[in-house]
């Protein structure tokens, strides 16, 4: 019978520790009813008296080793890391994704405008954001008592420069360091002092120059179709209307059909069905001259956009300041694109 017990506890003993056996199938094959302690208990009533109090010691000592490790063993695989290795682990589970950032929603509308113009022809440009008043104003043909010099309007930087108000200085740069035929966009941030619903003190635009040869208005009025009918989709229609800006003559504003209501009139079209997108225009002579190109051999045209305002109609967005919040449940819906 010792032999028996010691036999029964090197078998408990390889068992106990395996991941693969459950600890039930051993309580109940040790401890249980049936279980060979029970059997070794029956065996002991043939036992004599001076056999039962030392192999009846032995039995309970088995008995409380068994039901001391199942115990310990139990509360060990309780224990979260052994939970979710031994049971919950999954393998068909999918795998968590990584939050992984995305590109601005203005970046990325400037990436998708800058991509047509490339398709295009045009080649990308930067300036400085600081500029000085030459650049700004004087080069583009903008008188010193134009309204659009008003402190109200420019931020001033000391000793006289300004952050720019708006991308056309990028054309004089350009003109000055390149002979023309020339074709070329500058995406970039442009200051005002300003804020409110539809407007913010940095905001993008694209400014855009195209000189050559025989350079007319129909150039001009079919890039910028083809451009608007790609961003908003090829059937939008595009209206030219004139207009006055210092650097292009003749000028025009380019109106889209209203996004929102089709052209039956809304809100945001302030009921007339179309809506203003962009400025643009036949190059001043004026403006060529002071780059010292002949306007005899050389015209050209240029338009300006607002990216913010182009984001807003594309994505349905009433107040621009929601781009500059970095509030993440308006950014994540801006999953990349481009
Ligand atoms: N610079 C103008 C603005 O900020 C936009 C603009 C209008 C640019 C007409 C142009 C242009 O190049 O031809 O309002």
């Amino acid at each position: 019978m010792i032999e028996t017990i010691e036999k029964h506890r090197q078998d408990f003993d390889s068992r106990i520790h395996s991941s693969s056996e459950p600890l039930k199938q051993l309580r109940i094959e040790f401890l249980g009813k049936k279980g060979c302690i029970q059997a070794l208990m029956k065996d002991l009533r043939q036992a004599s008296p001076e056999e039962k109090r030392q192999l009846g010691k032995l039995i309970n000592d088995f008995k409380q080793y068994v039901q001391n490790l199942l115990e310990e063993r139990e509360q060990e695989l309780k224990k979260p890391e052994h939970s979710s290795k031994s049971e919950s682990f999954d393998t068909t589970l999918p795998g968590r994704r990584e939050i992984a950032g995305t590109l601005h929603p203005i970046t990325q509308v400037m990436n998708e405008i800058t991509k047509i113009f490339m398709g295009l022809g045009f080649q990308v440009e930067e300036g400085p954001e600081i500029e000085t008043d030459y650049y700004n104003f004087e080069a583009l043909n903008i008188p010193e008592n134009h309204p659009a010099r008003d402190m109200q309007d420019t931020f001033y930087v000391e000793g006289g420069a300004v952050l720019r108000t708006h991308t056309s200085p990028v054309q004089i740069h350009v003109m000055e360091n390149c002979e023309p035929p020339l074709r070329i966009i500058a995406p970039g941030k442009v200051y005002r002092c300003d804020s409110d619903i539809s407007h913010t003190p940095m905001f993008h635009q694209i400014e855009g120059l195209m000189v050559d040869k025989n350079i007319s208005f129909s150039h001009l009025k079919g890039i910028m179709s083809i451009f608007l009918q790609e961003v908003f989709g090829k059937e939008t229609k595009v209206r030219f209307r004139p207009s006055f800006f210092p650097f292009t003559c003749p000028s025009a504003e380019v109106d889209i059909q209203c996004v929102i209501c089709g052209g039956t009139g809304c809100r945001v079209c302030s009921q007339t069905g179309w809506i203003e997108i962009l400025g643009c225009g036949m190059v001043d002579p004026a403006v060529l001259k002071c780059v010292n190109y002949d306007s005899e051999k050389w015209t050209g045209f240029a338009f300006g956009l607002g990216i913010e305002r182009i984001s807003m109609l594309k994505y349905g967005i009433n107040d621009i300041r929601l781009f500059f919040e970095n509030d993440l449940r308006f950014l994540k819906q801006f999953r990349s694109v481009c």
